[in-house]
Order: C-alpha cells, then structure tokens, then sequence
C-alpha cells in the first residue's frame, strides 16, 4: 500500500506541489467520514490522462462550517480521520490535505469574501430548503482550489446540484481546470453512498430505502409514458409518506438550468430530500425519454471524422456520419447518370432511396444505397469532387436530414456534419462545434497530401483555399455552416487526437451525467478511458 503524505499547512502543500511539476494534479475535495462513494471518486482522479500520464491525487478532509445553517448538523457531523487515512491509503491516494479552519480562512469567517453562484441555480432543490448551503460550498471549493491548484476537480454526481453549480463557478471565474462528476455509488440496500448515513439506527434505515424505491417507482412511470411532472411528484410523495419519511421537498427540474419543469421532455432531474430520524437524505433519477444525441459540427479539415468514430465507440453510442449520407447520394447520382447541378433532376431519385448506415459501436460502418455496398465507393476523388454540389441542393438537404431525424427518434447516437446541432438535431444533449485555425488545417492538409504522395501547395495558398471554403460553407443559404448557440467550441490545435476525444468526453459528461448514462467505459469500474 502506499505511504499517504500528510499535509496540514499551507506551506507543506506548496512543497509538495513543487515535488512532480511535470504530473497533472488530481483534488477530491470532502469532509470525510469517507465512504465507497467517495472512494470510487479517489480511484477515478487516479486514471491516467490522455497521453498517458498518471496523476498525483490529493484528498482533502475538511468540515466547512460555512454551508451549514443554524440548526444543521455542523457540531455532531460524522469525523472519523483514522478510519478516514485508511480509505485513503487503500485507495492510492498520493497526499492527505488536512487543514485547519485558520488555514482554510486565515481572517476569520466574519470578513470573509464569499463566493455566491448564481441565484438561479440555488433556487430549488437544496438551495432553496438551505439558504446559503452553496455559497459556503462555493466559498470553501474556491479557497481550496487557490491553495491546491489543480488541475481536475473531481465530484460526485450524487450532489448533483453541487456539481452543475460548481461547473458554473469554475466557468465564470475562469479558473484553469477541469470539473468531473463520478457516478453515485450505492449500498447493497440501494441507498445512495453517504457519510449521513451514519446516523440511522437500523428502523430508520429500512424505512429510508423507500426514498430509492419511490424515485424507482415514479421512473419506471416515467418510462411508460407519464410525463407530467406533477403526477411523478405526486407518486414519489405519497410512496414517501407511506414510509413515514418526511419530504423536504421533491421536484422535476431540468438537469442544467435547475428549474422546475412542468413536463419531463427528452430530459429531466427528479430529485428528492427527505428527513428520516436526525437525517437528511437526498436522491435523484434522471428522465431520459431516449438515449442521449451527440451533435459535432465544425468546418473542414477539423479531423471531426476520427474523433467522432472514437468519441461514439467509448461512449457505446452509433456513430452517425452525414457525410457518408451525402457521399452515397452522390454516388447514386453519378450511377444514374444524372446532372449533379440539377436539383430538379436530382428530386425524384429521393423519392424511393432506401439509404442504409449499418454497423455498430466499433465505429466501422458499412453504407449502402438501393441494395448497393457503397462503403468503399464513396471514398472516390470523383464522389469527393462533386459531394458539396449535392449536398446543397434544398431538395437533398431535406430528405436526408428528414431520414437523420428518423434514425434520431430513439437517440444513441454521434453524429457529426455542419448543421447537426442546429438543424438536424436542435434537442442534442450535448454539442460540440470542433474546429481548428485556418493556419493548423492548412498545416494538416498540407502534411496529409505529403503522406499520401501528392503535390503539396505553399501554405499560404493552402490556407487562401480552405478560408475561402469556410466562407462559402458558412455563407451558403441552404444548411450554412453555423455553430449552434448551445454548442461548447472546442479548438484542435495543439492537440492530440487523444486529446481531443477527451475534451469531447469531458464535454459529454458535463452534459450527460454518468448516473443518467453509463456508457461502457464508466460501467466497467477500474479500466481506463484512455488506454
Ligand atoms: O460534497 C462535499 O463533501 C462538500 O460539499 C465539499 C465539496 C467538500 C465542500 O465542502
């Protein structure tokens, strides 16, 4: 087992900052009492990162008097530092942080500046039953974070309200590192992981399982189609009430936003606290009308293609290249001899085209057009040189966006193109516009010409091209190259493929909770995303 180093003061934790530069910093930040959930959170921040390295992981154990009300359970909450060290070493924590309220807030409480996250997103929930909770959570993560600098704040999902308000807080206040939420973890007896647990005497604890089966219950009514919230609502209150649990409050909101929401849509949060004995317990289900839609828009030559196939394998969705649509269309065009300018011409081959993308979640796909395998075919330089002349004819552009929304009516799909997230897909959970500067694709292209033995233009003339391509994309009336509003920008240069998809996987998981979808790789606990 390894040797957990102990660290209590500021200074001891700039010197062991300073030990491995070169290694990313992973911060699990808690108040101990530590738990299994709390240990799968250690495990994770100790994966290695894309490239392959490995992370130092430093736990820390602070009670934070600030984001407990008058009344709460500040004085008696559980503290247990050796059974606490213990977790830590099996885990393969690399340093204990332990500091002192003096350390944490150097002037006192009373001065103190506070960190306040957006009031929106403290109205419901938590929020609203503990005023002030996550201003003291915020304040707290704030100052642990100046003193830790690290570069991945890991949480779990089970604060599900924590963590969206946490993101926000790093967001706004820009500061450099990466926020990833961990899957709740659950007891044998299905109650959600949590040092509060330890307060139940056994009667208590037999009746707060029917806080999990409650939200179960009202899931699975989702799932046959309820969709009003209020009627969800009802059900878990009054399953709630027949175990004598006490609601704080139970409400549907929408899993980003946190606001109420009246029906559950493609996606919704419905989470639940309640009062059992001298605890507080909270719970929560995702509502996923479908699997989740992935939209990756972007501009040629932004190597959208291999990472959308990867991107699509790990997360166990279908990969669903457009452009492949488009190709075998041209394909099909050319086959019938037909004029690739002429929409008119075009407008009857779409009415009886049987388009098929088969294959699956290894990414590879095979693509065939009226009984035809054109999956090699559609490679061609001559279906390269006459694909964007198709593909913008309005006629083209509706059916085949009118079949991608058909095969996106039960979701579970990467889907990536120029107007994906905008007009083939609008209800996307998450969507990414992935480009990359004209200089860097110039700088690709010219390398892959290279490669492949052909003739390599000067830069500057390869560049000319491809900001004239993307002026033309973007500028064009029919399906325009457009990054949608909701859409994160991620920015390729500089970056690995590997990096790459794992910005995109942080950025899935920031809109895709691990509890709402698993995914392969998080289901299997202990193998490596990036291996
Ligand atoms: O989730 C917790 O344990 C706490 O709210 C946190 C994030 C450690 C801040 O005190």
């Amino acid at each position: 087992m390894k040797r957990v180093r102990l660290i209590t003061s500021r200074a001891e934790l700039l010197l062991w900052r300073r030990e491995h530069p070169e290694r990313p910093l992973h911060f699990v930040p808690t108040m101990g009492a530590l738990h299994q959930g709390h240990r799968s959170l250690l495990v994770r921040a100790s994966r290695p990162v894309a490239g392959g390295r490995s992370p130092r992981v430093l736990l820390s154990v602070f009670v934070n008097p600030l984001q407990f009300g008058p009344g709460e359970d500040f004085d008696r909450y559980p503290r247990d530092p050796t059974a606490d060290g213990a977790l830590a070493a099996a885990a393969g924590v690399d340093a204990l942080f332990l500091p002192s309220l003096a350390t944490i807030y150097p002037g006192g409480e009373a001065a103190l500046t506070r960190v306040s996250p957006p009031p929106q997103l403290t109205a419901h929930l938590c929020g609203r039953s503990r005023p002030g909770h996550f201003d003291g959570v915020a304040t707290v993560v704030c100052r642990l974070l100046a003193l830790v600098r690290p570069d991945r704040l890991l949480l779990g999902e089970k604060d599900w309200q924590q963590l969206v308000i946490l993101r926000q807080v790093v967001a706004d206040l820009g500061l450099p590192l990466s926020v990833h939420g961990c899957a709740s973890v659950r007891e044998s007896d299905g109650l959600a992981a949590s040092s509060r647990l330890r307060y139940l005497s056994g009667e208590e604890r037999g009746r707060a399982r029917a806080l999990g089966e409650a939200l179960d219950a009202a899931q699975a009514l989702g799932q046959a189609g309820e969709d009003r919230s209020h009627q969800l609502i009802a059900a878990v209150a009054a399953r709630l009430g027949s175990a004598a649990l006490s609601a704080d409050y139970v409400e549907v909101v929408d899993p980003h936003r946190l606001v109420p929401v009246e029906r559950t849509g493609s996606f919704s949060l419905l989470a639940a606290a309640v009062h059992c004995g001298a605890s507080r317990l909270i719970d929560h289900r995702f509502l996923m009308s479908r699997a989740p839609i992935v939209a990756i828009d972007g501009p040629a030559g932004a190597g959208k293609s291999t990472v959308t196939r990867a991107l699509a394998h790990r997360l166990g969705l279908l990969y669903l290249d457009t452009g492949a649509m488009y190709r075998a269309l041209t394909w099909w065009v050319r086959e019938q001899g037909v004029d690739p300018t002429d929409a008119a011409a075009i407008a009857p081959l779409l009415q009886d085209l049987d388009l098929r993308l088969l294959g699956g979640v290894d990414g590879e796909q095979q693509v065939l057009i009226n009984g035809h395998d054109v999956s090699a075919a559609i490679r061609s330089l001559e279906v390269t040189g006459l694909v964007s002349t198709v593909a913008a004819h309005a006629c083209v552009r509706e059916a085949l966006t009118t079949q991608q929304r058909a095969m996106g009516q039960r979701g579970g799909l990467v889907a990536e193109g120029r107007d994906i997230g905008t007009a083939v897909f609008p209800d996307a959970e998450c969507k990414v516009f992935l480009t990359a500067t004209v200089a860097e694709r110039a700088r690709r292209r010219a390398l892959d010409l290279e490669q492949r033995g052909f003739p390599v233009p000067p830069l500057a003339e390869l560049e000319a091209t491809i900001a004239e391509r993307d002026r033309l994309d973007s500028t064009r009336e029919v399906a325009p190259l457009l990054q949608a509003e909701d859409a994160a920008e991620v920015i390729t240069d500089g970056l690995t493929i590997e990096q790459v998809i794992a910005a995109l996987e942080d950025h899935f998981r920031a809109r895709v909770p691990e509890d709402a979808w698993p995914g392969p790789v998080a289901a299997g606990e202990g193998s490596d995303p990036l291996a």
